[in-house]
């Protein structure tokens, strides 16, 4: 074989079965060959399982997806480019023309942007409540075209807990679809609960280190089959090497998110008790009016401490400002806390019902809490509420 032959088609080196990694490989390859045409076409009636592009299947994607179907308490998962990737996958493939869509004030920003703008233009309408409207959350589910619910527990970025008893039980009554993006309670809350699809940003706290984008959505086989052909073709596919990024940060994941939990605790407790400080949302605090559902359906309550500063919309800027430790970014889950300024990052497309509706505040505060030690992150806070006031 000439070199220029040979650069193109390099010695394989695989160890033998007896001596494997311990660290799984990561599986680059876009394309995979088989033996003869007889095998392709096979493969392509739906005769042979096996790897054939990597924007349909890939060995790295089937790993994580193995490990997040599993740590959600499901049959399947499929692992996406990003969080909207998995919300945008979901909703295409599950919506049509004429379709509507209970959704809520009280839910991530893209999720009511891919909603009221792109899928409008499809025919699909929605209805925008918040999560503690029981009584219209009932009347819009018996809607003969309602299809899907999608909503968030705990809510961004207020953190009220959805009731998912009621939610589960109105929709199963009703024959809707439910679909819980639960990227901030994690991937392992909620499983006994008889959600359709989870939804998932990995981009947070499964990967942990804010050094990749993905997603997920997760459910049973069925309906996961039923959207793996619209997934391939519409190239929702996480890239083998974020999805490796990922494999290696949920290795931490629960060292990570049970910390993140504890010092979130800590920090609800030390602004509740500053006079500074007007409320605190934080589900693990006795005084957060869904407290006790919280206790009754998570196992924690999530690394995000939410709260209204005394003062003006300018201070609540120079208190961020003054925060030294906690960092002015927009994102959350990952190993080192974050800040922002609540309406700015979430809400700017929400009308003043809408806001008073999902209780945020020209104040409010959103905290996303890292595993650094606690007492520095106190001191942070103190440091900047003493600037600022
Ligand atoms: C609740 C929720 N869902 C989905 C997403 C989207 O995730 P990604 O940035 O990975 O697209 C985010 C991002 O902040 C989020 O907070």
């Amino acid at each position: 074989m000439k070199k220029e032959t040979l650069v193109n088609h390099q010695p394989p080196v695989r160890p033998e079965p007896s001596n494997e990694p311990l660290v799984e490989p990561v599986h680059r390859s876009v394309k995979y060959t088989l033996p003869s045409v007889e095998e392709i076409e096979k493969l392509l009636s739906g005769k042979k399982d096996a790897y054939f592009y990597s924007r349909y299947a890939n060995p790295t994607l089937c790993q994580l997806e193995l490990l997040l179907c599993k740590m959600q308490d499901r049959e399947d998962a499929l692992a996406t480019s990003s969080g909207v990737t998995a919300i945008t996958t979901c909703l295409l493939s599950l919506l049509k023309q004429g379709d509507n869509v209970l959704m809520f004030v009280e839910s991530y920003r893209p999720t009511r942007y891919i909603v009221r703008n792109l899928l409008a233009k499809f025919g699909v309408t929605h209805s925008l409540l918040s999560i503690k409207d029981h009584q219209g959350i009932a009347s819009e589910l018996v809607r003969e075209n309602t299809r899907l619910i999608i909503f968030e527990s705990p809510t961004n970025p207020m953190t009220w807990i959805a009731d998912l008893d009621f939610i589960i039980g109105q929709a199963q009554e009703n024959n809707v679809l439910t679909l819980l993006d639960s990227t901030f309670a994690g991937l392992h809350n909620y499983g006994h609960y008889v959600i359709d699809l989870f939804l998932h940003s990995l981009t947070k706290y499964a990967s942990g280190h804010g050094d990749v984008l993905g997603g997920a959505i997760i459910g049973s086989k069925e309906l996961i089959s039923s959207m793996r052909p619209d997934y391939a073709n519409t190239g929702a596919a996480l890239a083998p090497d974020s999805a490796y990024l990922v494999l290696r940060g949920l290795k931490t994941y629960f060292l990570r998110y049970r910390r993140q939990c504890k010092n979130a605790l800590k920090i609800a407790e030390f602004l509740e008790n500053h006079d500074c400080v007007e409320k605190v949302f934080y589900p693990g605090l006795e005084t957060h009016p869904d407290h006790q559902l919280a206790k009754k359906q998570m196992q924690d309550f999530g690394g995000i401490v939410t709260f209204h500063l005394e003062g003006t919309e300018k201070q609540m800027h120079a208190f961020i400002e003054a925060l030294q430790i906690f960092r002015l970014a927009a994102s959350l889950g990952s190993t080192e806390s974050m800040v922002t300024p609540a309406k700015l990052f979430f809400a700017t497309d929400l009308a003043p019902q809408e806001l008073e509706m999902g209780g945020i505040k020209d104040t409010t505060v959103r905290l996303s809490i890292g595993i650094e030690d606690p007492a520095d992150l106190i001191a942070d806070l103190n440091q900047a509420l003493y600037k600022v006031f």
